[in-house]
Order: C-alpha cells, then sequence, then structure tokens
C-alpha cells in the first residue's frame, strides 16, 4: 500500500535482507529496520516490530531462510531446527508463523537439507518469498469477495488492526473496506481503540488516513454504544488461527463485539487468508492464548506535547494485572469467513471447504 505516495510493504525483501516497517513507532514515525540474523527477526516478531497474523508468518518465513544461510555446513540440519523452535517460541496464537515457518523448513528439507546445504538455503528463500506473496496476493482477493458484502454508503465497525500493516500487503479485515473504496463506494469506518497496545487507535487509523477512507476512532467501551446509535451496520475483523469447527481466536475483545452484533442483528464478518486456518485445531478451546507482559497495561505510550515519545503509567505502582492478547469467537456467532476463495459459512463444513479450495485436504 502506498506511504505518501510511495508503495511499500509491511514484509520485504532488499539486498539480501528481511526489510520491516517498525511498528512500535507508528503513527509517530515512518521508519524500517533491516536484518540478516535470524534471532533479530525473533526479537522482532516478539517485541511486536512486527506483529499481525500474516505479517508475522512472512517474517518467521524470512528467518528461517536467513538461518539457513546462517547455518554451517557440517551441522545444517541440527541449526535449521533450532532456529525453527527460537522462531516458533516468539508468539504461540497466530496460525500464521507456524504455517509459514513449517513450508520454508519443509522446502529445506526437500531440496536435501545437511546433505546439500546450498540447494537447501535457495530452496528456503525461494519458499520464504512465495508465502510472502501469497499472503499479499490472499488479501487483495480478500478484498474483492469482501467488498461484494459492502453496500455504498455503509459504516464497518474494525477491532485491533487486521489492515495491511498486519499482513505483507492489503490485509485481512481492511481489504474490503479499501477495495470499495477504490472501486467508488462511500465507507466509514468505526475504529475501536484496543488497549492495551491500541494498535486501532495507532495503526489501523493510520491506515484508513493514508488511503482517504473516512474514520473516527472510539474508546473500547463504546462499541455497544455506537452500534446501537447506528454507527455501523457491519462488523468485519481479522483472526489469529481459525480452528476446524469454524470457531475463530482474535484480538482480546472480539468476541464482546460479536456478542453485540448478534444481539442487535448486525452482521459480524470474520476475514482471513486460509494460512490462518489449523486443520490440526479441533476447537477454539484448543488454541493457546497468548498472555503478554502486565506492563502493556499498566502503561500507555505515545507523542508527548514536547514532540517527544514516551510512557506513563495508569496504574498505582505494582499495581496487579492480567493481560490476555485473544480470546475466542464461538463459530455461531460469526455471519462468514470472508477469504481468498470467497465467503464460507464459519462451520466444520465450511472450514473444509476453505482447505478444499486451498489445496489443503
Ligand atoms: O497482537 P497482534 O497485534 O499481533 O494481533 C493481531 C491482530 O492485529 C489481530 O488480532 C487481527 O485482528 C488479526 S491478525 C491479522
Amino acid at each position: 500500500m502506498l506511504v505518501d505516495g510511495t508503495p511499500y510493504r509491511t514484509v520485504d525483501w532488499k539486498d539480501g535482507q528481511l526489510v520491516l516497517i517498525d511498528q512500535p513507532v507508528l503513527p509517530h514515525t515512518f521508519s524500517r529496520v533491516s536484518m540478516d540474523d535470524h534471532l533479530q527477526v525473533a526479537r522482532a516478531i516478539r517485541t511486536m516490530v512486527v506483529r499481525g497474523a500474516g505479517a508475522i508468518g512472512a517474517a518467521g518465513a524470512y528467518g528461517l531462510a536467513l538461518a539457513a544461510r546462517q547455518a554451517p555446513n557440517g551441522d545444517f540440519d541440527a541449526y535449521l531446527a533450532q532456529a525453527h523452535r527460537t522462531l516458533a517460541d516468539t508468539r504461540p496464537t497466530a496460525q500464521n508463523l507456524f504455517y509459514g515457518l513449517g513450508r520454508v523448513l519443509a522446502a529445506a528439507q526437500a531440496a536435501g537439507g545437511g546433505e546439500r546445504p546450498d540447494d537447501a538455503r535457495d530452496a528456503a528463500l525461494t519458499e520464504a518469498q512465495a508465502v510472502a506473496d501469497e499472503d499479499a496476493a490472499a488479501c487483495e482477493a480478500i478484498g474483492h469477495h469482501g467488498a461484494a458484502l459492502l453496500e455504498d454508503g455503509v459504516g464497518v465497525a474494525t477491532h485491533c488492526n487486521a489492515g495491511w500493516l498486519a499482513f505483507v500487503d492489503w490485509g485481512s479485515a481492511l481489504a474490503p473496506v479499501y477495495r470499495a473504496r477504490r472501486d467508488g463506494k462511500s465507507v466509514h469506518v468505526v475504529v475501536d481503540e484496543t488497549r492495551p497496545r491500541s494498535q486501532g487507535a495507532r495503526l489501523t487509523a493510520w491506515e484508513l488516513a493514508g488511503e482517504g477512507v473516512p474514520h473516527a476512532v472510539i474508546a473500547d467501551n463504546a462499541f455497544g454504544h455506537m452500534a446501537r446509535q447506528g454507527a455501523f451496520q457491519v462488523v468485519i475483523v481479522g483472526s489469529d488461527r481459525v480452528a476446524r469447527n469454524g470457531d475463530v481466536a482474535n484480538k482480546i475483545g472480539t468476541f464482546g463485539r460479536a456478542v453485540i452484533a448478534r444481539h442487535l442483528g448486525l452482521a459480524f464478518y470474520v476475514a482471513l487468508p486460509s494460512s490462518t486456518i489449523d486443520p490440526d485445531c479441533p476447537t477454539g478451546a484448543d488454541i493457546p492464548i497468548e498472555e503478554r507482559d502486565g506492563d502493556e497495561v499498566r502503561w500507555t505510550w505515545g507523542a508527548t506535547d514536547d514532540g517527544g515519545f514516551g510512557r506513563v503509567r495508569t496504574v498505582y505502582d505494582g499495581c496487579p494485572v492480567r493481560n490476555p492478547a485473544f480470546d475466542v469467537t464461538p463459530a455461531g456467532l460469526v455471519d462468514g469467513l470472508v477469504t481468498e476463495h470467497g465467503v464460507f459459512p464459519a462451520s466444520s463444513d465450511g472450514v473444509a471447504a476453505i482447505l478444499a479450495a486451498a489445496g489443503r485436504l
């Protein structure tokens, strides 16, 4: 997508290095960081320099390709296996990370692994590139299918950031909005702030401004009231992992939005590339939910009046907190899964049909 007229990908490969948009400093500063070591990539995923399901899937894939380049000829397989574990241990919930890592590891092994390390290195990088390109293409296709659900003049609510910063390009939940807008429809977006890390306020609003989409950020608590007031008619969120029965894990707070939408009869869609589906996960109860550092709840941060960037504590010193990063929305509350292959019911049959369309059944 465009930043000041220049096209960027959230996760890119340039001159033998992985290049990431530095997300914690957005929207105050736009900058990119380059890395050539898989341990740097692991740190970037853990600290959320790169975040969002598709983006960490592509970054992890490139990270493992970098590890293949770093691996000594005599110890290639063990080094790659250890790097795979290190990258997989960074964040537990988003399935795309394990999907990307799995594809790169399998490609390196199929090319000969430690028996033919140079071939394995080439194959790993080619596969990482394919994971990234497919992520961008899938999200663009989600835009086409999802835009058909949006009437001219519609109000859309979204939670967290499932835009292009959460993927390689386009995004999942926001791709239909961008497509509809580029097709000439009028769409306005209500953006949940999404505490504690405020991905809605910091990232989604910045993205929407860049695409010229009218929007307003609301405090998280305002969602139900705004829904009742008719501020939006459709809710579209992303997902970090979808179970085989259609249950959906997404940013903490999503479940409550789905309950409110159902209560008020508003459409509630979940947009995702098929790489977010975990065929080994029978139900949402089997999805691991990340619990992050409590300081994300204790402190908030942003631009300061003097033009700097800083944080402030909002609770008393040492206050106990809890910080679950995701929740599970039962399939029964989801009106449709918007994927690169079309819109499917959130059910066992719907998920099986998506996997079949993706050639993964
Ligand atoms: O913790 P994050 O920022 O990596 O969480 C990911 C998200 O932004 C969302 O839950 C999103 O809606 C789905 S991932 C595209």
